[in-house]
């Protein structure tokens, strides 16, 4: 048990008392270390009082919280969730062609949400949507090198140094591709599956990576992004994250932030991929 420091004057100990920081994180209305830039930057009050130091211990039951004047438990918290999209489906919100748009498979949820990057109207599978911009456009950023990972099937079946060619980078009217990892799956007569990571995330990227190698993609679904998995979620169903998936999300960019913040930077290059040789089938992927 400790006294409780520096706050709205408060002296008495009570050992229930948790740190300000892990509160307002813990009400989900910021990360950890987003809620330590919210304290030092003089936008939180306790029982009425400004309070800029880190360390401050604060009554969960007793002590009332304000980040920029809104009391924590009428802060909106934050919501994530998953949504496997199905093909032919646009991955905005809104379309002015009229064309289906993740909106209408997102029925029920209050909270206005927004989609996490982009997949192609003919592609399908995980995308995320929240309401925390911060956290969305870190996942974005092309410096972080967010992992998103593709089951994709393709005319014909590749050869070992097509992989190559892939895994080592290739080049494409806007560039050489960074390093991608690619993993063989099943191969039939005409087609082949393969599991592909890349950690950029330009336009068409999978599709044209697999063009320029010869083997136009004929079905492409995402199954993870950075520490999220697709999983067994039906076409067209979504889920809110578990708050260890939410959480793991966080600390997969925020991580990362911090470093850069720290002046570590740049963030760490993906390490360049093991090779895996032979055609083997993946557990728990369901394929066309
Ligand atoms: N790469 C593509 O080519 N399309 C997508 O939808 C996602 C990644």
């Amino acid at each position: 048990m400790r006294a409780v420091r520096s706050h709205a004057g408060r002296t008495s100990v009570n050992n229930m008392d948790i740190r300000l920081q892990k509160l307002i994180a813990g009400s989900g209305l910021a990360s950890r270390r987003k809620a330590e830039t919210l304290i030092a930057a003089g936008r939180v009050t306790v029982n009425g009082k400004l309070v800029t130091e880190l360390g401050t211990k604060v009554d969960p039951e007793r002590d009332h919280v304000k980040v920029d004047g809104k009391h924590l438990s009428h802060a909106q918290p934050f919501v994530y969730l998953m949504l496997n999209k199905p093909k032919h489906v646009m991955s905005t919100l809104d379309d002015p062609g009229g064309r289906p748009t993740v909106k209408d498979f997102i029925r029920g949820v209050s909270v206005r949400v927004f989609p996490v990057g982009r997949l192609d109207f003919e592609s399908e599978g995980l995308m995320l949507l929240t309401n925390n911009g911060d956290l969305a456009q870190a996942l974005l950023h092309p410096r972080y090198h967010v992992p998103k990972t593709y089951l994709i099937k393709v005319k014909r079946v590749l050869t070992d140094e097509e992989i190559r060619q892939l895994e080592g980078g290739v080049k494409l009217e806007d560039g050489m591709t960074g390093p991608a990892q690619v993993k063989k799956i099943k191969k039939a007569e005409q087609n082949s599956w393969l599991e592909v990571t890349i950690r950029e995330g330009r336009k068409h990227q999978v599709r044209r990576m697999l063009e320029s190698v010869g083997h136009p993609v004929i079905r492409l679904t995402r199954v993870k992004m950075g520490p999220l998995s697709l999983g067994r979620l039906e076409s067209g169903e979504f889920r809110f994250l578990t708050d260890r998936e939410a959480n793991a999300l966080r600390e997969s960019v925020g991580e990362r932030v911090a470093a850069i913040e720290r002046g570590e930077e740049p963030a760490p290059k993906p390490k360049r991929p093991v090779r895996r040789e032979g055609w083997a089938r993946p557990k728990k992927v369901k394929m066309a």
